[in-house]
């Protein structure tokens, strides 16, 4: 059955004059400061894009969701949409207590009514939403790396929507999009779901989807939360508004979605339709590979080609949506034009250039031909994506204290500097405990919270154009991966482990420590009286024992020359 697009869907936002009342009462209330995340999805509950939810799953909803796909009154909804907080949140409150919901400035957005607070089963939730519990997968990684450990749920009351500084003109909500195409007379709307810089194949899908649909074209890319790793929103936009205008102007329209993308395949791409179906749409493009977080760890996709597909298919009635599918579509190049990859004949050129190339290609400043994209696009993606030999990059030496981690990272920075070109800055195990994290200790907690800071100022650093190198020791797989994440957000992280033995590092004992560590006199001793994980797969490993720091050092720029961090 496809939903008429005329008729508002319903909102959980309370009216002006209310608002300001409950913001004042809510002033009292217990808070709780959403993560970004959070507020995309708070966003969406409040405008009526996740209709018909009314709030944070209940636990009882949440366990319908994972197990059958379906809240607990048998409508479909693929994905959790849950309230994650801190055990220390979650202890401090009660069912049945209203909290305020703020987002990161302090402005009171939402009230909740806690209905549910529970422990979930994260792994079962990895299991059955994602298809493995696999921290290669990112939604899974976020779960049990930056989610918190309990859970609440309840109905939300709406008070604010979160506010936006940038493209304001560009976002609308489900109902201001229905009215939109109620004024224009769209009543076949196809929605393109994107969170990549449109080119000459996307353009070509969705003309092609429009005709097949004898729908209106809605190009509706997310730009809320995408793949770690993705192009910045904000580059993508003016990618975006570059290519509508190859578009006749009335059949087609652009409108951004806040939405926080979990990478969940099949179920993700339900989740996308449903969306859609808020949104007014009546059709929607679902490709090759929809909403694919790339490949486990054991190198394999998570899902076939064709599985979001096969389930959209399934699911399409209740969704209220049309599925427009899309096979893989390549560049003929005698034909000097795009078809879908299955309907090619044999003997034909056939010419691709996959993400990876094409990132390849920028970071190497190579040519990109005009049969891939359009110059504006091209153009765009290269201001922000310089050739890696001008990005920002992060050097992180990790290892026992007394490996010669400081001494080789004093010499690296030594010669970064004499060659010029980019800031560099030490970010170095003592000098950061004096300057960021002079109150902390050498507990697990502190140490994480001392990494975590050193990992936020690397990727600033790197984000800005320089190079950061850090010298802690950094003892925890866990948040190294964590900071590498913040770092790779932006450039390159380039891990360096200063391999010396414990049996070395106590027997040289240059300040002295590792005596008082026997002695009892200093605790939680690293490599002594506390852990150590050794780096699995650093990109280097240097080992001082018979090499000199100037030696070590040159190791380390021969490999950010290998890896085209700088100029050869
Ligand atoms: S961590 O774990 O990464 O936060 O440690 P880090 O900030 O790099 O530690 C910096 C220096 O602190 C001295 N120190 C200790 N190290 C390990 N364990 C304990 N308990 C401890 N107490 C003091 C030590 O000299 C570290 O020095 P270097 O040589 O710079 O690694």
């Amino acid at each position: 059955m496809m939903m008429s697009n005329l008729a508002p869907v319903p909102e959980l936002y309370v009216s002006y004059e209310s608002a300001q009342k409950l913001k004042l009462e809510a002033a009292e209330l217990t808070s709780w400061d959403l993560t970004p995340r959070q507020i995309c999805d708070l966003e969406l509950l409040m405008n009526g894009g996740f209709n018909p939810l009314k709030g944070f799953l209940s636990e009882e909803d949440y366990t319908s969701v994972v197990e059958n796909m379906r809240l607990a009154n048998g409508a479909l909804w693929p994905m959790p949409v849950t309230l994650d907080v801190s055990e220390d949140f979650a202890s401090k409150i009660e069912v049945g207590q209203d909290i305020a919901l703020r987002d990161q400035e302090g402005v009171i957005l939402a009230i909740m009514s806690v209905t549910d607070n529970w422990e979930p089963n994260k792994s079962l939730e990895a299991e059955k939403v994602y298809g493995a519990d696999d921290i290669a997968h990112p939604a899974v990684n976020y779960l049990h790396n930056q989610a918190g450990k309990i859970y609440i749920g309840g109905p939300i009351t709406g008070i604010q929507q979160p506010v936006h500084y940038d493209f304001r003109g560009r976002r609308d909500t489900p109902n201001e999009l229905r009215t939109f195409f109620r004024k224009v007379g769209w009543r076949r709307v196809v929605a393109f779901q994107t969170r990549n810089p449109l080119h000459r194949a996307h353009q070509e899908l969705t003309f092609r989807a429009a005709k097949e649909a004898q729908a209106n074209l809605l190009i509706h890319p997310v730009v809320g939360m995408t793949k770690p790793g993705d192009v910045d929103h904000f580059t993508r936009v003016r990618c975006y508004e570059a290519v509508l205008d190859k578009y006749p102007s009335s059949t087609t329209s652009m409108s951004l979605l806040n939405l926080a993308m979990r990478m969940g395949g099949p179920r993700e791409a339900v989740w996308h339709g449903l969306i859609r179906a808020n949104h007014g749409c009546t059709h929607f493009i679902v490709g090759r590979d929809h909403a694919g977080p790339g490949k486990n760890s054991a190198g394999e996709d998570f899902y076939g080609p064709y599985d979001a597909q096969e389930l959209f298919r399934k699911c399409q009635d209740e969704i209220g949506v049309e599925m427009v599918d899309f096979k893989h579509m390549v560049y003929v190049q005698e034909r000097a034009q795009y078809e879908p990859a299955d309907e090619i004949e044999e003997g034909v050129t056939v010419l691709n250039i996959s993400g990876t190339e094409l990132r390849r290609r920028l970071s190497e400043g190579l040519e990109i031909p005009e049969w891939f994209s359009f110059p504006e696009v091209v153009t765009e993606l290269r201001k922000t994506r310089p050739p890696r030999a001008q990005q920002g990059f992060t050097v992180f030496f990790t290892g026992f204290s007394g490996s010669g981690k400081s001494t080789i990272a004093n010499a690296l920075m030594v010669k970064l500097m004499e060659m010029g070109g980019r800031p560099v800055t030490l970010l170095d195990g003592d000098i950061v405990r004096k300057n960021l994290s002079s109150e902390l200790g050498f507990s697990k907690e502190h140490r994480d919270l001392n990494i975590r800071r050193i990992g936020y100022v690397a990727s600033e650093i790197t984000k800005n154009g320089g190079i950061a190198i850090c010298a802690p020791i950094a003892p925890y797989a866990t948040t190294r991966r964590a900071v590498r994440e913040d770092v790779e957000a932006f450039g390159a992280f380039v891990e360096v482990h200063v391999a010396t033995s414990i049996e070395e590092c106590e027997k040289r004992d240059r300040k002295g420590l590792y005596k008082l560590a026997r002695e009892g006199k200093i605790k939680e001793f690293t490599g002594i009286s506390d852990p150590y994980d050794v780096p699995e797969n650093p990109e280097l490993a240097v080992d001082t024992i018979n090499i000199d720091v100037d030696n070590c050092a040159h190791q380390v720029i021969l490999k950010l020359e290998s890896m085209g961090l700088i100029a050869g």
